[in-house]
């Protein structure tokens, strides 16, 4: 199964994703998953998108295009793959279909998860990620077992620096002008399904399952 996931910051593309993935049993590749760890690894990646990110402001396409290039070119994403995050702008849609038609393959579906923007706010608000696996959680929704530490790995929860409220904001804004034409974009080629995200977590699980059964719109 070759699926996108979209959505605005907060929608839970990366709680739904990571749930899917192991579900499907293909990797979760998350772009901004990507882009932190390099960024906390020091790497010359990780130096070059750290300003991007904390500002809110997306990463150049030529940057992001080649790690996902890279990423899919992985033995494991042989059975499928679950982005999540990417794409977010026509140029990366397009090179996208690109790559895949390289790969002799196609996209199945690409779920696009709605929440109203108030909800988006709170969720970022509350999240904590751990700094060892990246493992999301939420202090209201989804707490771990022992406050501030993950149930994974133990490691340390941190709160995102780009999930301040005004890099919240300025995130929204920018998936507005930059990502939100990639819904119209994959309805005319009709893969799109749209699911709406403002339930629990294990609810939109099933809501998706049901759009993936579904025809597209
Ligand atoms: P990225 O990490 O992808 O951030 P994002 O798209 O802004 O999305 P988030 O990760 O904030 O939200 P999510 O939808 O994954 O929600 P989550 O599941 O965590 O990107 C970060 C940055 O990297 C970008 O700003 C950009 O700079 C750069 N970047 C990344 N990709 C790029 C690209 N392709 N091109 C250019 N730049 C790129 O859930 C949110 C919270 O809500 C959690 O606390 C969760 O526990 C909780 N929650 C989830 N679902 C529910 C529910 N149903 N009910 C209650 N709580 C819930
Ligand atoms: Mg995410
Ligand atoms: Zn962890």
């Amino acid at each position: 199964m070759r699926l996108v996931l979209l959505g605005p910051p907060g929608a839970g593309k990366g709680t739904q994703a990571s749930n899917l993935a192991a579900h499907l049993g293909v990797p979760h590749i998350s772009t901004g998953d990507m882009f932190r760890e390099a960024a906390a690894s020091g790497t010359e990646l990780g130096a070059l998108v750290s300003s991007y990110m904390e500002s809110g402001g997306l990463v150049p396409d030529d940057v992001t295009i080649s790690v996902v290039r890279r990423r899919l070119s992985l033995e494991d994403c042989g059975m499928g793959f679950i982005l999540d995050g990417f794409p977010r702008t026509l140029p990366q849609a397009r090179a996208l279909d690109e790559t895949l038609e390289e790969m002799d393959a196609t996209l199945d579906a690409v779920v696009n998860i709605s929440v109203p923007d108030e909800v988006l706010v709170r969720r970022s608000s509350g999240r904590r990620t751990c700094s060892r696996c990246g493992r999301t959680y939420h202090l209201e929704y989804d707490p771990p077992e022992r406050e501030g530490l993950c149930d994974d790995c133990g490691g340390e929860l941190v709160h995102r620096s780009d999930d301040r409220e005004e890099t919240v904001l300025q995130r929204l804004h920018v998936y507005g002008e930059r990502t939100a034409p990639l819904v119209d974009y994959y309805r005319s080629r009709s893969l799109l399904r749209t699911v709406d995200g403002d339930s629990s977590i294990d609810e939109v699980f099933e809501r998706i399952r049901s759009a993936l059964e579904a025809a597209p719109e």
